[in-house]
């Protein structure tokens, strides 16, 4: 019933990570590892999913940083574009493409989104008091000013926003401002701004909210709290000169803050692509269901600055249907924190485990909602040794390695089914409705539990069975089966262990697809290659090694 509501057309975005350092863990957990999981799912389905994502370029941090290493910002995004692409790769994040919010194509849309939008009158000019700083002789956007939130009152945030209570602010509102560079204050120097007349959108944003039953409550209500509290307008600009220019002459070279470019950016991206495949990208971006992943803290710039955008445009480039929302990792049960070294970084992670470790375990302790999510080491070892080694590889083991010894690594021919192969077939055609279902509603942690259940069910009936006793042609035959639908499951899970899988199944992962799963797909003298071991334990001494590096 709930396929019906999900177009063909699948568009699925994760937000853009800045060029700015390496991806780390929480970046994984949030947006980039469920967002793959749906589109790897949703392409075994048979749908036209177009998967994509970009470095986010502009803004003072980046400038300032390749200033410092003596090379151009272009050169420097450049090289965290690369760097963060292939560490995606490894971990198995398969985009379709990967972009820049500073490539030519996106700064082209921008700045029709700001002529569009500004012709609508929507934007409009003020001239505002920005904060300066006379020691540094700059002036000073953002990152570069701290103070006391303005709403909750929580000291030490930057002048665009508060982490404490998530909202997005202008630089000219935030309490007890200070030099982020030499701490002394800054004072106020007039500049002319373009704003964004968000107050405007408020009904528009607020019917768009009530009416989108696909949007999280929980999300969707803070939201809407805001919005009934009262927009603000939202400056644009920027005094600096790495970022899109403002497309008036009348700007003088001023550019247009990040946040209004980069998310465009989701759009270009997509559409450039599906051009280069000579299919129209816009129409397709209109008749699609639309993803946008992201972690909580983007929630204000993702469900009102991106959408009060595209309504401005009269819904030129369609809403989002989803903008799956999930909270922020924790390690061993503190703030994840690089400069206090409570930190993994996902090339760390990388050197020395599996990919396909990682995206179980974050998969299995991530819920759909805002709650923040623990990775703990040993909970990780357990989760490893005791779910996917002692279950799941075990099942596929016992499977693969029975057929190799006793039939030659031939499958044998079925007799009449008794009543456990009966249930057998039952258990995997239910639990693959059950992960259909959870998947299609981004339960994602829970659908990887459904397969755990099953692997658990299949060794039950294994153990039950008895095969080494003899007259276990049934037994062999179905186990063979789930262990191939077992791996179609897993797939969009951990693609690394499922190529491995099939090549041992004898079987070409071109041709797998959702729904061979459950169907007895694998026929009798079909040969099977030689097993391999797909997971192994993690050791007491590993795991203490990882814990060290924590202090
Ligand atoms: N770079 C931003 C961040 O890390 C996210 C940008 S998502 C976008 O918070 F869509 F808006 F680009
Ligand atoms: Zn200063």
């Amino acid at each position: 019933m709930r396929e019906n509501l999900v177009k063909d057309n699948i568009v699925i975005t994760s937000a853009l990570p800045y060029a700015n350092g390496e991806i780390h863990l929480g970046h994984i957990v949030s947006t980039y590892l469920p967002a793959d999981i749906l589109s790897r799912f949703f392409r075994l389905s048979g749908k036209n999913v177009v998967f994509t994502c970009a470095s986010d370029d502009f803004g003072t941090p980046i400038l300032l940083q390749s200033e410092k290493q003596n090379i151009t910002p272009q050169k420097y995004v450049e090289y965290w574009k690369e760097r963060d692409l292939k560490d995606f790769t490894d971990l198995g994040i398969m985009f379709d493409d990967f972009q820049n919010t500073s490539s030519e194509k996106n700064i082209e849309l921008t700045q029709y989104f700001f002529n569009q939008i500004h012709n609508n009158e929507l934007i409009y000019k003020k001239e505002i008091n920005q904060l300066y700083c006379n020691t540094d002789e700059k002036y000073l956007p953002d990152r570069y000013v701290l103070g006391t939130c303005p709403y909750c009152n929580e000291d030490n945030q930057y002048s665009d926003g508060c982490e404490k209570c998530g909202r997005a602010f202008n630089h000219s509102e935030v309490l007890k401002p200070r030099c982020a560079i030499c701490q002394n204050q800054p004072v106020l120097k007039s500049s002319i701004h373009y704003f964004f007349k968000l107050s405007a959108l408020s009904n528009k944003l607020k019917s768009w909210l009530d009416n989108n039953d696909n949007l999280q409550k929980d999300v969707k209500n803070y939201v809407i709290r805001w919005i009934e509290d009262g927009l603000n307008d939202w400056d644009i600009t920027r005094d600096i000169t790495w970022g899109v220019k403002i497309p008036l002459e009348e700007a003088d070279g001023k550019v247009l803050y990040g946040w209004f470019d980069n998310h465009i950016c989701y759009i270009s991206t997509t559409i450039n692509y599906l051009e280069s495949k000579g299919i129209n990208g816009k129409e397709f971006w209109n008749n699609s269901t639309i993803y946008h992943f992201i972690g909580k803290d983007i929630v204000y710039h993702h469900y009102l600055f991106l959408t009060a955008m595209r309504l401005a445009l009269n819904e030129e480039y369609k809403l989002p249907d989803y903008i799956p929302t999930r909270g922020h990792l924790m390690l061993q049960g503190e703030k994840f924190s690089k400069s206090r070294g409570m930190y993994i970084g996902l090339r760390d992670f990388l050197n020395d485990f599996p990919a396909d470790y990682l995206r179980y375990y974050l998969t299995r302790i991530t819920p759909y909602d805002q709650s923040d999510v623990n990775f703990d080491w040993d909970d990780f070892q357990v989760k490893i040794n005791n779910e996917l080694v002692a279950s799941i590889g075990n099942f596929i083991h016992r499977a693969l390695s029975f057929t190799n010894s006793k039939y030659s690594n031939t499958i044998p021919e079925p007799k009449e089914y008794d009543k456990d192969d009966q249930e057998l077939i039952e258990l995997i055609q239910e639990s693959k409705n059950k992960v259909r279902e959870n998947i299609e509603n981004n339960q994602v942690d829970r659908a990887m539990k459904n397969i755990l259940d099953l692997s658990d069910g299949c060794n039950r009936y294994f153990q039950k069975k008895e095969p080494w006793k003899g007259n276990s042609e049934n037994t062999i035959y179905l186990s063979i089966n789930a262990v191939h639908s077992l791996g179609i499951l897993l797939q969009p899970f951990m693609p690394h262990s499922t190529e491995k899988l099939f090549k041992s199944m004898n079987i070409e992962e071109k041709t797998v697809n959702w729904n061979n799963c459950g169907e007895l797909y694998i026929k009798s003298n079909h040969k099977i290659n030689k097993p391999e071991i797909l997971f192994k334990k993690i050791e007491d001494k590993e795991i203490s090694e990882q814990k060290e590096k924590l202090k």
